[in-house]
């Protein structure tokens, strides 16, 4: 690691954590005088009990309470005019998003919408569109329900065209929640494929921010000890679940999302063209591809892996090692080890390989990937 400029490090959201913290909503938001909500989850959460008692208790302390759930599972842009259109509608105070990360990042989309009527993808940061965000943001409240992709502590919402389907990132400091209120409990009943795809997200954003190559001690310390939470609880929760084990991955993957304030790497760069071309679940698609993208970047960054191996309290201290056991842990959850277990063919490849490269992850793998590169990992991996 090498200081050669000054740097800008941030950790400003308030986190209520542990079982039973959503139960503290109502009195949060009555002594912040809100009291007419827009709730943005998705259609399959809106019919839970967890997601059902937390609006009648709010109803029980006279808040208005109005719940918008029509969303896509990769979210679009209507999603987010229609929940807009929710909010012109009815009289609302404050926005609060309850979900995994596909409800969360509508939620966030919608936040920035309510005051920024533009077309949403003008705000898109990769053409620089950040520097639009100027005005002020609805109070944003972010409730937690998978443990993977730590949306709640971000300041990002990825969209998607509604036609083309390519992936926007709408990205500001203002849309960072005020406070985030995040109950294991919630996520008690998460059936075991979805425990698994958010856990091992959880852990790809761990080990990459990690490995990403801008100086940054005070995320590796984070990611590190993030991967430690989740060797101990990922298989736990996901086969024999306890509060523990749930509480664990919780605060693992708000972690990993702290830490990637530092960058990502390759195997999102992977996972994202599966998650466009072929709707692949995004955890899924990471979990698939983690032990390649990791073989990759061994060569050069030894130490590094030396330290996730410690982490990992493998019996040796290497690269190789770190990627069999992740080959491993997909098993023990029950995720395969080949593309074309989730339906990659052949065919398939040369355009995975031209969106892997065009993607904004890998500029900050810890050593350059070529366009040739995602081709053959793709190849290996299928
Ligand atoms: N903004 C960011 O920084 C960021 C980063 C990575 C991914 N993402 C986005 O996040 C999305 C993926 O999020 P995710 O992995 O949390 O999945 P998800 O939000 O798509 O949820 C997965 C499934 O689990 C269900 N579910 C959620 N909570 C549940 C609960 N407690 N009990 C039972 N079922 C529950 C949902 O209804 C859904 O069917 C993608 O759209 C991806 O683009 C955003
Ligand atoms: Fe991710």
């Amino acid at each position: 690691m090498t200081f050669d400029k000054i740097y800008q490090y941030n950790f400003p959201t308030t986190i209520r954590f542990g079982a039973g913290a959503v139960k503290e909503l109502p009195a949060y938001l009555q002594q912040n005088k809100l009291k007419a909500p827009l709730i943005v989850t998705d259609p399959t959460i809106a019919q839970l009990p967890f997601f059902k008692a937390i609006v009648s208790d709010l109803q029980n302390h006279s808040i208005a309470v109005e719940v918008f759930h029509d969303i896509h599972k990769n979210p679009v842009k209507s999603d987010v005019y229609k929940g807009a259109d929710v909010w012109d509608q009815t009289n609302r105070d404050c926005i609060i998003g309850i979900g995994g990360g596909a409800a969360l990042d509508v939620a966030r989309a919608i936040v920035l919408r309510i005051n920024h009527r533009e077309d949403l993808f003008k705000y898109d940061d990769l053409i620089g569109g950040d520097v639009y965000v100027t005005n002020d943001v609805p109070h944003f409240i972010t409730i937690p329900t998978t443990a993977g992709t730590g949306s709640e502590v971000g300041r990002s919402a990825i969209i998607s065209d509604d036609e083309t389907h390519q992936k926007k990132i709408l990205f500001s400091p203002k849309l960072l929640a005020k406070i985030v209120f995040a109950d294991p409990v919630l996520t008690m009943d998460l059936p075991p494929f979805i425990t698994a795809a958010t856990g091992m997200d959880a852990l790809t954003h761990n080990m990459e921010a990690f490995l990403a190559k801008n100086p940054h001690p005070i995320c590796d310390g984070i990611a590190l000890e993030g991967i430690a939470l989740i060797k101990d609880a990922l298989v736990p929760a996901t086969n024999t679940p306890d509060l523990q084990s749930r509480s664990k991955m919780l605060i693992a993957s708000m972690m990993g999302a702290i830490a990637f304030q530092k960058g990502l790497g390759i195997v999102h760069s992977l996972a994202h063209p599966l998650s466009s071309l072929l709707d692949t679940h995004h955890g899924l698609a990471n979990a698939v591809n983690i032990p390649y993208g990791m073989q990759f970047n061994i060569e050069g960054f030894e130490d590094k892996f030396r330290r996730i191996a410690r982490t990992l309290e493998l019996k040796e201290e290497t690269g190789e090692a770190v990627v069999n056991y992740l080959f491993d842990l997909n098993s023990k959850v029950n995720i395969p080890h080949k593309l074309k277990d989730i339906g990659v063919e052949e065919e398939h490849l040369n355009i995975l390989a031209d969106l892997a490269f065009a993607d904004f992850a890998h500029p900050n793998n810890p050593k350059p990937v070529s366009r040739d590169d995602f081709r053959n990992l793709y190849s290996k991996a299928l």
